[in-house]
């Protein structure tokens, strides 16, 4: 049986990002099968929305979101610069100059979903919003560093970007719930299509890295294994630190 966040990813790479990636698929359902998520579990997005469900905890949560999307973008523009495959650093590039443009989205959403709001506060609070946003462009500098990667350490670092990516998808579904309970009605209709072409974007990421994890898993007979137990110690990782994140504070699932 296949695991419903696996699906959810499944289904949106199928609309979004349609490739054969035969090693990877396996890999994913591998790694959620033993290790399922706890992003993913119910109990999670029950506490989300019950968070959510207070207009003045969801306005902070999306400039929080910003924030983590400025600062995303800025660091993956960093790693992308340390890849050594330049096909792999251009798709990183692009990925980062996205996250940058979520980082302004979610201050546009805030916008929608409470008018007037972030124009009321004062010129301090405007520009430490601002200052979040990182505005890259196409133009942005860049150039390979001299410190690079080791394949070795760009698919480990590949594979920890994917699960972040998997986790923004979640993140997403949870988001777009919140906007249509929070938002005036006549802001619905826009506040779904940004939803949806975010939700698009994190298929993306989460394609591209799916790309570079299949190449790799395709190189050896070896390869393909060693990945499986890759993904799913990373999934493990991650499921700690996000319970150790739950454990401070002092939340019960
Ligand atoms: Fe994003
Ligand atoms: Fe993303």
């Amino acid at each position: 049986m296949t695991n419903a966040l696996t699906r959810r990813v499944l289904d949106l790479l199928a609309r979004h990002a349609p490739a054969q990636r035969p090693h990877w698929e396996s890999m994913l359902t591998h790694a959620l099968d033993t290790e399922p998520a706890v992003f993913a579990r119910p109990a999670f997005s029950d506490h989300y929305r019950t968070l959510a469900a207070n207009a003045d905890w969801f306005a902070d949560s999306l400039v929080a979101n910003a924030c983590l999307e400025g600062y995303g973008a800025q660091q993956i523009l960093l790693f992308a610069q340390r890849l050594p495959k330049p096909q792999h650093a251009q798709l990183a590039r692009r990925h980062a100059l996205d996250e940058s443009r979520h980082a302004t989205v979610f201050i546009l959403a805030l916008d929608l979903v409470f008018p007037g709001l972030l124009a009321s506060q004062d010129d301090s609070v405007r520009a430490q919003v601002r200052a979040m946003q990182p505005f890259l462009r196409d133009e942005t500098p860049f150039s390979q560093q001299p410190d690079l990667l080791t394949p070795t350490q760009a698919i480990a670092d590949i594979i920890q970007i994917h699960i972040t990516e998997i986790r923004a998808l979640v993140l997403q579904d949870l988001v777009r719930e919140a906007f249509l309970r929070h938002a005036p009605q006549a802001h619905a209709a826009r506040l779904l299509r940004i939803s949806d072409r975010l939700i698009a974007d994190e298929g993306r990421h989460i394609a591209y890295c799916a790309d570079i994890i299949e190449e790799a898993a395709s190189s050896s007979a070896d390869a393909s294994g060693q990945l499986h137990e890759e993904m799913a110690n990373h999934m493990r990782n991650f499921n700690d630190l996000t319970n150790d994140e739950l454990e401070r504070q002092a939340i019960e699932l």
